[in-house]
């Protein structure tokens, strides 16, 4: 990787590797920007088989957060915290409480919550040694279920486009990934009215879902290509890439996941094949919204409306790819973008 030219192409303020190799701590920390607000963002928490891959995952999250936060008009920049999981057993509180550590050398440019791999009571380890956490269990809480009904406001605005309706009673979803958010998202789109297939590598998990939501099972070789009205990602990132685009049968894609796209081509070849797709950093900002709780003191009711606002974000979004003829990923920048220059010209 040619590292100073990915950071100046991807527009990153700060990037920092720490390392405690007492506690098998190795982390990135990628800032990408400050400009409406401390960089906010998630830790992450997974084995990573080359260090280039998290550095990789760090900074294109990161950049993420910056478009998430300012397309969901939130007053904050964009981060994220990626730590290369150790091998073998560790000790989790010595882990976590280097990273707040490390976090709190940052003197509040970075603010973290709950990502992949990472619980409420790792960030309650992490808050021991940093101030700059959101999301703990005797705040905000758990982001997922804030996500998921982001997720669904998204999911209806793009039903609304492409049949007239926002309503998802009778269509047939495709759920990949029962965790966190999969499952609560499964749980509202049951409620819905829609039907299901759910498919997650951890059998316990897939089981539990298809239960309660009366869900058929695919395999997690086959959730991308069943038929069905929308294909929701909510496992990890990189799902979509060229290569598998001939085999997806859906007419929408909208899910959790961060980075759903493995190359930025892959927006274009979607929407040549008629895929409508919903970014993901429009789609799944109820977490971050769920932050503004513990971060600028906003009440639940704040929160549940802001979430709920995402519907007319992601219809803005669409109208704006429709009127301009380009790919909904390029309006939903334009849109996030056109929102950090502002406040820019504004300061
Ligand atoms: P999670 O770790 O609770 O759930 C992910 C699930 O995907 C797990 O059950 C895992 O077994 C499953 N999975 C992994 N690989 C799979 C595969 N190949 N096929 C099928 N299932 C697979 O994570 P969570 O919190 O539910 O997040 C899901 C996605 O949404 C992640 O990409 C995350 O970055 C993103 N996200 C989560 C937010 C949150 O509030 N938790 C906020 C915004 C984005």
């Amino acid at each position: 990787m040619r590292l100073f030219e990915a950071l100046a192409a991807l527009g990153h303020e700060q990037v920092v590797l720490f390392s405690d190799p007492a506690v098998g701590y190795r982390a990135v920390i990628a800032i990408h920007s400050t400009r409406l607000g401390p960089g906010v963002g998630g830790t992450r928490l997974r084995p990573y088989a080359r260090d280039e891959d998290a550095l990789a995952d760090a900074l294109g999250l990161s950049r993420a957060m910056t478009l998430k936060s300012a397309l969901a008009g939130l007053p904050f920049g964009g981060g994220k915290a990626v730590l290369l999981q150790p091998a073998g057993s560790f000790d989790r509180a010595a882990l976590f409480e280097a990273h707040g550590r490390a976090i709190e050398t940052l003197g509040g440019r970075f603010v973290t919550g709950e990502d992949v791999g990472v619980s409420p009571d790792d960030l309650e380890l992490t808050r021991r040694t940093t101030r700059y956490v959101a999301g703990l269990a005797s705040g905000a809480g758990n982001p997922a279920p804030y996500t998921a009904r982001g997720v669904l406001r998204a999911m209806q605005a793009a039903a609304e486009r492409v049949w007239g309706s926002p309503d998802l009673a009778g269509r047939r979803v495709a759920l990949q990934g029962c965790g966190a958010v999969g499952s609560s998202l499964a749980t509202a789109l049951r409620a819905a009215g829609a039907h299901l297939v759910v498919a997650d590598v951890d059998a316990q998990r897939l089981a539990a879902v298809a239960d309660a939501t009366q869900a058929e099972v695919a395999s997690p070789d086959e959730i991308l290509h069943v038929e069905c009205d929308i294909l929701a990602p909510c496992a990890l990132g990189g799902v979509l890439s060229a290569r598998q685009l001939g085999q997806l049968r859906c007419k929408v894609v909208c899910g959790a996941a961060n980075n759903q796209l493995a190359t930025p081509a892959v927006a274009a070849a979607l929407a040549e094949r008629g895929v409508l797709y919903v970014p993901d950093f429009a789609a799944n900002a109820g977490g971050v919204i769920s932050g503004a709780q513990d971060l600028l003191g906003w009440t639940p009711a704040e929160v549940t409306r802001a979430i709920d606002g995402i519907g007319a974000t992601v219809g803005q979004v669409l109208e704006l790819s429709e009127r301009e003829g380009c790919t909904t990923a390029e309006a939903a920048e334009r849109l996030a973008l056109l929102r950090v220059g502002a406040a820019e010209r504004r300061s």
